[in-house]
C-alpha cells in the first residue's frame, strides 16, 4: 500500500466536493433547528458566556450562576421559586455519585494537551490521535505512551485527509481501522474518508469511505466485520440511526462496498462500543451536539439542544438489539473512555445532564463498573476530577486516563481547561 499518502491536490479536490456536498443538507437542517434554537436560547442561556461550547483558553469573567437565578425564574411567583431555585442551585455538584477514594499518581503528561481525540491501546503502548488543542487547532499526528517504562515517545503524523475529531477507531491488535470524524477546528464539516494504520510499520492506508459522514459513530470490530453505527449526521446535530459494516482483514477491506446493518434503536455521538464474548455493546451517549452558527464563516460552534442518556443496547446472535440495565446516571464523550478487566467494562468519566438551572454542560468525575455476568453497574472510584473525553488504558494492574477536558474546581463540575495530563490508580475490583 506504499505511504498510502494522498497529494495535496487530491486533498484539496475531495474537501471542495465535501463542502459541496455538505451545503445543502446543512441548511436544510439549520432551517429546521432555527426555532427550535431560539427557544433553547431564550430558555437557557443567561449570558453569551454560558453557551460557549468548550471555554477552552479564556479568561473572560464568567457570570456569577451560583447566586443569580437565571431570568427564567424570575417571573411570577417570584418568592415561591426562588426557594425552589435556590433550593437546587446549592448544590452545583448536584450530579456526583458517592464513590470510593482512589489514589491517583500523576504521570508525565503527554506532550500537548487534547480534547476529543481518540486512543487505542496495544499492548504496553497508548497510541493517542487527533483531537483540539484549543478550539480554533486540532492535532493532526499521533502520540504514544509507553505504559512499561511510563514515558511519552514517538510521534508520527495522520493523513491530511483524515479527520481531527469525532472519529470512530477501534483495533485487531495490530491494524487501527479509523472512521469518518469532523474535519478541522470549531464545529466543521464532517468527513467520510475511512484509514487504517499498521502499528508495526507506521504506514497509513485507505478503505472504502463510508456511505454518509458521521460525527462519533460507535465503531467496533465483530465476526470479521467493521461496524460503525450512530453519530451524529453531517449537520452535527441529528442524530443518525444507519449501522454500516465491511469485512476486514489484516487491514485491508474484503469488500468494495458497506453493507447496510439493523439499525441501531438510538442514534446520536459520544458513546461506548465495546465487543466482549462475541456481543456487541453500546453504552451511554447522547442526541445533539453543538452545531455551526449559521453563516459563520470560521464555523464557529454554537450550543443547541442535547439530551444524554444511560442506554446500554447489545447485540449478539440473533442480529436484534437487546435492553440492558441503564448506567448509573446519563453518560456521554465516554468512546474512547473504556476498557475491559477481569470480565467488566470499566468507562472512566465523562458528560451528564446539563445543570438544571444554570444549563451549563456538567462533567462526571466516577468510574463505572459493568459486570458482564451479573449486568450489574457499580461507582468503583473517583477520579482527582471531573473529566470528559478521556483518553483510558489497562496496563499491569494499572487503570490510566489522559487527555481531555475537565472541570472548573471541586465545586463546579462545568467543563474548563483541555488538559494533556496522565494520572493512573491501582484497580481493585
Ligand atoms: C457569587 O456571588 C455571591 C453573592 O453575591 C458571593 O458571595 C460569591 O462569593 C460569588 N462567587 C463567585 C465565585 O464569585
Ligand atoms: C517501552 O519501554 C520498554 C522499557 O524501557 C522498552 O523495553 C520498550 O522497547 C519500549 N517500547 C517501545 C515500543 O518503545
Ligand atoms: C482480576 O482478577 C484476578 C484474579 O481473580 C485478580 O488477581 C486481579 O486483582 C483482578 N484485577 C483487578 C483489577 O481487580
Amino acid at each position: 500500500m506504499g505511504s498510502g499518502r494522498p497529494t495535496a491536490a487530491t486533498a484539496k479536490q475531495h474537501k471542495t466536493a465535501a463542502a459541496k456536498k455538505l451545503v445543502l443538507p446543512c441548511i436544510i437542517g439549520l432551517l429546521g433547528f432555527a426555532l427550535i434554537a431560539d427557544l433553547l436560547w431564550a430558555a437557557s442561556s443567561p449570558s453569551p458566556a454560558s453557551s460557549t461550547p468548550f471555554v477552552l483558553i479564556s479568561h473572560s469573567p464568567f457570570p456569577n450562576h451560583t447566586h443569580s437565578a437565571p431570568a427564567t425564574f424570575k417571573a411570577k411567583d417570584a418568592a415561591d421559586k426562588h426557594v425552589k431555585t435556590n433550593q437546587r442551585l446549592l448544590s452545583a455538584t448536584f450530579s456526583d455519585l458517592p464513590a470510593p477514594l482512589l489514589e491517583w499518581e500523576k504521570m508525565a503528561p503527554a506532550p500537548v494537551p487534547r480534547l476529543d481525540g481518540a486512543a487505542i491501546q496495544i499492548g504496553h503502548l497508548l497510541y493517542v490521535f487527533a483531537g483540539y488543542g484549543t478550539i480554533d487547532y486540532v492535532h493532526s499526528h499521533v502520540d504514544i505512551y509507553n505504559f512499561t517504562d511510563n514515558t511519552w515517545g514517538g510521534r508520527f503524523d495522520m493523513p491530511k485527509e483524515m479527520a481531527h475529531s469525532h472519529l470512530g477507531m477501534v483495533t485487531d491488535g495490530r491494524y487501527v481501522y479509523v472512521v469518518t470524524g469532523q474535519y478541522g477546528p470549531q464545529c466543521r464539516g464532517p468527513t467520510a474518508r475511512t484509514f487504517v494504520l499498521d502499528t508495526q510499520t507506521q504506514q497509513w492506508s485507505n478503505m472504502p469511505p463510508l456511505p454518509l459522514p458521521r460525527y462519533a459513530p460507535a465503531t467496533q470490530l465483530w465476526r470479521g466485520r467493521l461496524h460503525v453505527m450512530g453519530g451524529s449526521k453531517e449537520n452535527r446535530h441529528t442524530p443518525g440511526l444507519e449501522h454500516w459494516s465491511i469485512a476486514v482483514k489484516d487491514g485491508k477491506a474484503l469488500e468494495k462496498e458497506w453493507r447496510t446493518e439493523v439499525p441501531i434503536p438510538r442514534g446520536g455521538p459520544h458513546r461506548a462500543c465495546v465487543v466482549v464474548d462475541d456481543r456487541l455493546y453500546v453504552i451511554g451517549g447522547q442526541e445533539g451536539d453543538f452545531m455551526a452558527k449559521p453563516g459563520s464563516p470560521i464555523f464557529k460552534c454554537s450550543r443547541r439542544n442535547e439530551v444524554v442518556y444511560g442506554d446500554v443496547y447489545m447485540l449478539d446472535d440473533d442480529m436484534n438489539w437487546k435492553v440492558l440495565p441503564p448506567m448509573p446516571k446519563p453518560d456521554s464523550h465516554i468512546e474512547f473512555a473504556w476498557k475491559i478487566v477481569n470480565n467488566s467494562i470499566i468507562i472512566v468519566g465523562g458528560t451528564t445532564e446539563k445543570h438544571p438551572e444554570t444549563k451549563k454542560m456538567t462533567l462526571v468525575g466516577e468510574v463505572f463498573q459493568f459486570q458482564l455476568d451479573t449486568l450489574k453497574w457499580s461507582v468503583v472510584g473517583k477520579l482527582p476530577y471531573r473529566v470528559k473525553t478521556t483518553l483510558v488504558g489497562f496496563w499491569n494492574g494499572w487503570l490510566y486516563f489522559t487527555s481531555g477536558q475537565r472541570d472548573r474546581g471541586p465545586d463546579d463540575p462545568a467543563p474548563r481547561k483541555v488538559i494533556g495530563e496522565m494520572w493512573r490508580t491501582k484497580l481493585h475490583l
